[in-house]
């Protein structure tokens, strides 16, 4: 979603923006724009579309400052259109602001400020925070103290003064907001993503708090203008990692990062003689285990997948009843809470609004709250009493890969530590841990199968315009993520289905040539689906799928299938959605599309 930079410093800041821009692009928008502070002006420049438009405008309207703030739009309040790009000024022209989020109070706003007189310019909530601001006077950090207890909704603004034209003021409530802390130069980003090649020196703001950044320094304050200490974080990811390396989209490269990804989660949880699972940083208490009698999981998205494939593996391996939520119908739904419950949230951003805000209603019933999380630090990491870290490292593709493989194998080491945990270790537990570090060698396998595959794979898809993804049991939710990845960045219509459940109605839309994509790797079902393939098959299905190589059976009914190797039923998930991963890109390559940053998406949805 909308992504914000903000440098104070002594680089010319017109490339330290664009810079910063460019880097959050993964994140989805549809304008862009940046504000450039001069000794007694702020310039303003913005444009509809991508990011290359504004680097145009810069170009031919060459600005120059060393304090500026810059902003990728994903449109909520007004269509996005260059009136409605941030910054958004008051009406005297003297503050700038950028936002992520949305103003509840929108509409009692905007009625009091047009009733004062104030004419706006856009259809933005936006440009409501820079009319308040500019209705205040005094210091731009005193402006904001006043201003804040106005504003309801969630936001992260970071905003400039003409008459500071070395002072960036950073506030939020929700959306998350990040200062880079530098050498003689300070940088305010909504994602470190967009500040890790300058420092890796951090400091996270809480909500309800602002930032004064400086060049000098950064005076940090809570909602009652009281300073704030806290410790400047360093992170461990470096910029490497947030290039495309000689791949041509990020996407290709996560997917292909995945056998690390999964062996770094992988060693992170283990024992150091690897023989058990050690989740003692998860910070448990026995008595809180004690009383752990139901589990839910919460998410969105892709990581709503992985809590489907979760449940399967937490029920069978810690008998403890396991539910799952769409976050966004968890927070609303009134869910039964209380101490017995432990509540996880999956996210890898741990920024997704809706997930927050369903793990916030499970603390306050009582509930014990966990995270698998991809970032350190993020808000869903300050909020949980318990942390699981996925190590897949930044993922950029719009289209979640890595992190999600990897949330799948945390998930399986959180099941086998509450196992332990009840006393119920046996075999099983060593088998599944010699099978988890044989895993990053099984998706090795996978992604050396021969391109040959993807190629038929790639033809009878992207011809298609409609696809059902079938799957039975714990491959159900692999064929919604395969479902869902198709859709995402090839904008074919993809529907995953429980097979069995395929003749209640989407078998009616089966006709000559419609293409099945099945994941039919060994299960204690794959008979029973290879049944409801014949049944498509029937009625003139192109079948494909993804199985062992000597599944001899799924090659008589299917066109073509995508091979994986054997492994463990619990683990046959992080293995089978690789080739629907591979598929999926190799489609959207084929149709032109735009991988990375596939229309109207955004990688962490940080609005309700
Ligand atoms: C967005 C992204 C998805 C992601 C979902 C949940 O919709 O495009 O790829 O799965 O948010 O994100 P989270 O960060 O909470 O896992």
């Amino acid at each position: 979603m909308c992504g914000i930079i903000g440098y104070v410093g002594t680089d010319e800041v017109v490339p330290v923006i664009l810079d910063g821009l460019g880097r959050l692009e993964y994140r989805g928008y549809d304008s862009a724009g940046m504000a450039v502070l001069g000794a007694d002006s702020i310039r303003i420049l913005r444009a509809e579309g991508k990011l290359r438009n504004l680097e145009q405008r810069a170009y031919h309207e060459p600005m120059h400052g060393t304090t500026g703030i810059g902003h990728t739009r994903w449109a909520t309040h007004g269509a996005p259109t260059e009136a409605n790009a941030h910054p958004q000024v008051d009406a005297s022209g003297d503050i700038a602001v950028v936002h992520n989020g949305i103003l509840e109070n929108y509409a009692g706003l905007r009625r009091e400020l047009l009733q004062d007189g104030v004419e706006l310019a856009s259809d933005t909530d936006t440009e409501l925070i820079a009319q308040l601001l500019g209705r205040e006077s005094g210091p731009l950090g005193e402006r904001v103290l006043r201003v804040m207890p106005l504003l309801v909704g969630q936001y992260a603004v970071v905003a400039v003064c003409r008459s500071e034209p070395d002072t960036v003021v950073a506030f939020r409530q929700g959306p998350p907001l990040v200062v880079g802390i530098g050498e003689g130069e300070n940088t305010v980003a909504s994602d470190v993503t967009a500040l890790l090649h300058r420092t890796r020196k951090v400091l996270y703001l809480e909500n309800g708090e602002f930032a004064v950044v400086r060049a000098d320094g950064v005076e940090l304050r809570d909602a009652a203008g009281a300073p704030v200490e806290r410790e400047v974080e360093t992170l461990d990811w470096d910029a490497g990692r947030v290039e495309k390396g000689g791949y041509r989209h990020f996407m290709l490269k996560e997917i292909f990062e995945q056998p690390d990804a999964i062996r770094n989660t992988v060693r992170a949880y283990l024992d150091a003689d690897r023989s058990g699972v050690n989740l003692d940083g998860l910070g448990f208490s026995t008595e809180q285990l004690g009383k752990l009698r139901r589990i839910h999981l919460v998410a969105c998205g892709t990581s709503w997948h992985s809590c489907l494939v979760a449940k399967f593996i937490l029920e069978r391996l810690t008998g403890l009843p396991t539910e799952v939520d769409y976050a966004s119908e968890y927070r609303y739904r009134d869910p039964l809470l209380g101490d017995d419950l432990l509540l996880i949230g999956v996210t890898q951003s741990g920024e997704t609004a809706d997930t927050l805000a369903a793990m916030e209603l499970a603390v306050r019933g009582g509930a014990l709250l966990a995270t698998v999380c991809n970032v350190r630090g993020s808000s869903s990491w300050r909020l949980a009493t318990s942390r699981m870290l996925t190590q897949a490292g930044p993922e950029i593709g719009v289209a979640s890969t890595k992190a999600f493989t990897t949330q799948l194998v945390a998930l399986v080491a959180l099941a086998l530590a509450l196992r332990a945990s009840r006393g119920l270790a046996d075999e099983l537990d060593r088998k599944l841990i010699t099978d988890l570090q044989r895993l990053p060698m099984a998706v090795e396998e996978v992604l050396r199968t021969d391109r040959a595959f993807y190629r038929l794979g790639t033809d009878i898809l992207s011809e298609a315009t409609d696809t059902l993804y079938l799957g039975r049991g714990i491959l159900y939710p692999i064929a919604l993520e395969g479902a869902l990845k198709l859709k995402e960045i090839s904008y074919i219509h993809a529907e995953g289905y429980p097979a069995g459940e395929m003749k209640h109605g989407p078998i009616a839309l089966v006709t000559d040539g419609f293409p099945v994509v099945a994941v039919a790797t060994a299960t204690a079902t794959r008979d029973k689906l290879l049944g409801n393939l014949m049944e498509v098959k029937a009625r003139g299905a192109t079948v494909l799928a993804v199985a062992e190589s000597d599944a001899d059976d799924v090659a008589e009914v299917a066109e073509l299938v995508l091979p994986v190797p054997a492994v463990h039923p619990l683990l046959q998930p992080v293995v089978a959605v690789v080739p629907l991963q591979l598929l999926a890109y190799n489609v959207a390559v084929e149709l032109g599309h735009d991988v990375d940053q596939p229309r109207n998406l955004a990688k962490s949805v940080t609005v309700e």
